[in-house]
């Protein structure tokens, strides 16, 4: 085998984890070559910019490129290991939350076109159940090297966006592969990259699961902290107060309530383990149910606060999916703030994360001007801004506040 080094790595899918990825490799010191088929993202990386928005990750590119060890292409070419980083979304115009592998299914046919014998393939893209398998199944069969010619791997991400520089050299990893062989290169070459976690090997179902399982945890526990917010309004006290107090259990750990789960992992992965098992999936398809439904339930609580009273201003702190971001995916803020305006109430919004006058059609005011213009304010996200300004926001006299913030005990 060749130095680790000296082994040429193509990135499959240049977005926010491809790209981190190979710059971290070219960083570390291996010939890196991003491939993806977008050409505007192609086009923009040539020009020696990066088309995502990530603190840091500027600099490392303009670095990596200097070292003149990343380069990036339209043409997918041959390469010692090739690391599939590409979407995973639902399958759209379903009623059913499937997950669509056709990105990992197309990503796989391009690399059987330039596979060698020894060649590492390495799956980083979150998938249900058994995809590694599908991988190898469609590599063998459009390369037409038989699988004992090849390896291949799952190497989940599981990195935050904000910090996913540091996040790629400190936490722990696990790759799963079913021939040891696999899991053993394709751990001596994260290792270089892993400064500071550990990296530990499994099979590749298990590698699978445990990407999706971490996802599902948290999903589970605030779905436990959201069914017990609509309980305690029913009975009338304070979910926030009774959370306080039952956490001071030694071995109670309840996280706090908020306007439901979005984002691109938490509000997806779980369904990939529900669509393969219907019948036992039970506690993590209630989950996802319940985060779901807390959107439809604040609009509910507040249209009857208001009376039906469509000629109040509604103010909503908040339009991201979580604090401090600028990410509007599968956001459960903006969901509220589309249905209500949707029943002709009248809808304004601060979400100081964006730079915009307009949000979806909702307008984005700042804080103060938004304080000052509207009749009821929802609040949805622990920004800084409102932390900050937790006073003023408190002289308004009608709230709803689904996380808390003006409620400590
Ligand atoms: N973004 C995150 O925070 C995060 C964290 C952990 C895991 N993941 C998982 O990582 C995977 C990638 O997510 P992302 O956020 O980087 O997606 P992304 O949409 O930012 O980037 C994916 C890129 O892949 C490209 N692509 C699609 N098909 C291709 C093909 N056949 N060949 C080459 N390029 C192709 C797209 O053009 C796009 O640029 C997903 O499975 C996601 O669930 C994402």
């Amino acid at each position: 085998m060749k130095n680790i080094k000296g082994l040429k790595i193509t990135i499959i899918g240049m977005g926010y984890i491809g790209l981190p990825t190979g710059i971290t490799f070219a960083r570390a010191g291996f010939k890196v070559v991003g491939f993806d088929i977008n050409k505007n993202v192609i086009e923009t990386l040539k020009l020696g910019k990066i088309h995502i928005v990530e603190p840091d990750l500027q600099e490392a590119y303009e670095e990596a490129l200097q070292s003149g060890n990343l380069k990036v292409t339209a043409k997918l070419e041959k390469s010692d290991v090739y690391i599939i980083a590409v979407p995973t979304p639902f399958k759209k115009n379903e009623n059913k939350k499937i997950a669509d592998l056709s990105y990992v299914e197309s990503a796989s046919k391009m690399v059987a076109e330039v596979l060698e014998p020894g060649n590492l393939v390495i799956l980083e893209s979150t998938v249900p159940p058994k995809t590694t398998k599908i991988m190898t199944d469609i590599l063998e069969e459009n390369s037409g090297l038989s699988r004992d010619k090849f390896l291949t791997c799952h190497c989940p991400e599981r990195v935050l966006p904000g910090k996913i520089l540091y996040e790629l050299e400190h936490n722990d990893r696990i790759i799963g592969a079913e021939k040891k062989e696999a899991g053993n290169l394709a751990k001596e070459i994260y290792k270089e990259i892993v400064k500071k976690g550990e990296i530990y090997i499994t099979d590749d179902i298990t590698a699978e699961m445990a990407k999706l399982v971490e996802n599902t945890y948290r999903d589970v526990n605030i779905a436990f902290a959201n069914e017990l917010s609509v309980i305690c309004d029913k009975l009338g006290i304070n979910v926030f107060e009774l959370i306080k107090l039952s956490n001071k259990h030694p071995r109670v750990n309840i996280l706090t309530p908020g306007a439901g789960v979005g984002g691109h992992c938490l509000a997806v992965d779980p369904w990939f383990i529900v669509e393969q098992f219907q019948q036992e999936a039970n506690v993590i398809r209630e989950a996802r149910l319940i985060n779901d439904y807390k959107p439809q339930w604040i609009v509910d609580k507040v249209e009857k606060e208001l009376d039906f009273n469509k000629n109040k201003k509604i103010g909503i702190l908040g339009l991201a999916y979580k604090p401090d971001i600028d990410d509007l995916r599968e956001s459960p803020s903006m969901e509220i703030a589309l249905t209500l305006k949707e029943k002709d109430y009248d809808i304004y919004a601060c979400e100081p994360n964006i730079i915009s006058n307009e949000i979806n059609g909702i307008k984005n005011l700042s804080l103060e001007n938004l304080l000052n213009k509207v009749d009821y304010i929802v609040i949805t996200l622990a920004h800084k801004e409102f932390i900050e300004n937790i006073d003023k926001i408190k002289r308004k006299s009608y709230i709803f506040d689904c996380i808390g913030l003006t409620k400590k005990f």
